[in-house]
């Protein structure tokens, strides 16, 4: 068994750790301007022009049936959608405000059609819910806000009352966490409440307790008691969510050095709603090592796309996850169930290590294929048998030293000498599958 002990979690993430892999989905009004979903943000879009998102808002290609088994073909157990973002529309059928996609041209609660697809699919249900909200009247203006520079942004700002706004957050979660079954992850979004030099004078930023973040979490404990929450309200939770970095080792709390459940998110472009003039796409091979990377390293990999405004992903975003699935036919086991080995297993130069979490199989990925001989030291004596996984080919290997020809070369008697085919088989990253004495 794995020796590896995590902080123990208020939520059920056994199948989250042994899922590893999941499809983040960032899908709102935002897909229209098509420049990146903060864009109200960045580019201080006045309402006016906003509303026309709104107005013209109609996903009539929207088939999550699609998305769902593009997702499984890539690997994917679990899902977590935007149901509403920073912009405030929410994309699910809400009592408590008009500004849901009911009400555009859609005229259809898109979250509910998205569960039915996904579950359907077998895969875990997660929502991803913004605390910042840039419609909402009672929103405090801050220096995150789309009306901060305008002119009278102070007098705006006055008689808004952030508890007002917690409440319709409570509401509105009321409404995710019971009328769409069983929900698994819940992905609140996001808390700045250090100050911040961009603070005018009456602005600040916001957290835990603007979000009223204890009520906030307790009540979606009472709804969906094994639920997943991430920890940005400001409130640990169970998943710790690094985003648009990789960690390379296993992340731990700051306090007590405790090993966390982490999980990192990333994107193939670089925005994570659907941004059609971005050309920062990511290589096959960078995104199959960020897979193989986070599980080396404990953790779970979010990878997202950004669906266009008619509903479908657009074809580079089909294309990668394409790559997952052509990857992942062979190679999930090396993912699933699978963590970072133990520390007596060392990793040779360009590769990484994966194990299940029985202990019984050790995976070596090769990130830059090696040519015919890999040595791999603290192994001898350890082997029972070793195959590339996406054949089941056997790979033969020596204990000590080499065999053929390798008088100079380093002999160790913890040495393991793996002999591989000259030429890269075809897979991107290969995986030998070392089944463990
Ligand atoms: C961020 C961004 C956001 C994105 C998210 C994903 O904090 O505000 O646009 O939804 O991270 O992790």
């Amino acid at each position: 068994m794995s020796s590896y002990v995590t902080r123990k979690t208020p939520g059920d993430t056994a199948w989250f750790t042994h899922d590893r892999f999941g499809m983040f989905i960032h899908w709102g009004l935002y897909a229209m301007p098509a420049r990146h979903e903060w864009i109200k943000n960045r580019e201080c879009i006045p309402e006016e022009h906003y509303d026309k998102y709104f107005k013209y808002f109609n996903p009539d290609l929207y088939d999550p049936k699609e998305w769902a088994r593009q997702a499984k073909a890539a690997g994917m157990k679990y899902v977590v959608l935007t149901t509403k973002h920073h912009e405030g529309f929410c994309m699910f059928d809400s009592k408590y405000t008009d500004y849901k996609c009911t009400n555009t041209p859609a005229g259809r609660d898109l979250v509910r059609e998205y569960v039915d697809a996904f579950r359907a699919e077998g895969l875990h249900i997660g929502f991803y819910y913004s605390l910042i909200d840039w419609h909402h009247p009672e929103f405090p203006i801050d220096r995150l806000h789309p009306r901060r520079k305008d002119p009278d942004a102070e007098q705006q700002n006055q008689g808004r009352d952030i508890r007002k706004y917690a409440e319709y957050m409570r509401n509105q979660v009321t409404e995710l966490l019971t009328n769409y079954g069983k929900i698994d992850i819940l992905w609140f979004d996001f808390s700045y409440s250090r100050p911040d030099p961009n603070d005018l004078p009456w602005m600040k930023g916001k957290g835990k307790d603007d979000w009223e973040a204890e009520k906030l979490i307790a009540l979606a404990r009472s709804l969906q008691p094994d639920i997943i929450i991430d920890n940005r309200t400001e409130i640990e939770q169970d998943i710790w969510t690094p985003e648009q970095w990789q960690p390379t080792e296993w992340v731990r709390h700051k306090e007590t050095g405790e090993l966390v459940t982490w999980e990192a998110c990333q994107t193939f472009s670089g925005s994570w709603g659907y941004y059609r003039d971005e050309t920062s796409w990511k290589s096959p091979e960078m995104l199959i090592r960020m897979l193989v990377n986070t599980v080396s390293c404990g953790g779970n990999l979010l990878m997202n796309v950004g669906p266009t405004a008619r509903g479908y992903i657009d074809y580079r975003a089909e294309e990668a996850l394409g790559v997952f699935a052509d990857w992942m036919k062979y190679n999930s086991r090396s993912i699933y169930g699978c963590t970072q080995a133990e520390p007596e297993f060392k990793a040779p130069a360009d590769c990484r290590f994966t194990q299940s979490v029985d202990g019984k199989r050790l995976y070596l990925h090769l990130f830059a294929y090696p040519f015919a001989h890999l040595q791999v030291r603290g192994l001898a004596g350890k082997v029972d048998y070793a195959q590339f996984l996406h054949d089941a080919s056997e790979v033969k290997y020596t204990e000590g030293k080499m065999t053929h020809f390798g008088e100079g070369l380093p002999e160790n008697e913890d040495m393991v000498v793996f002999q591989l085919p000259p030429v890269k088989p075809h897979c991107l990253v290969p995986v030998i599958e070392i089944f463990l004495k």
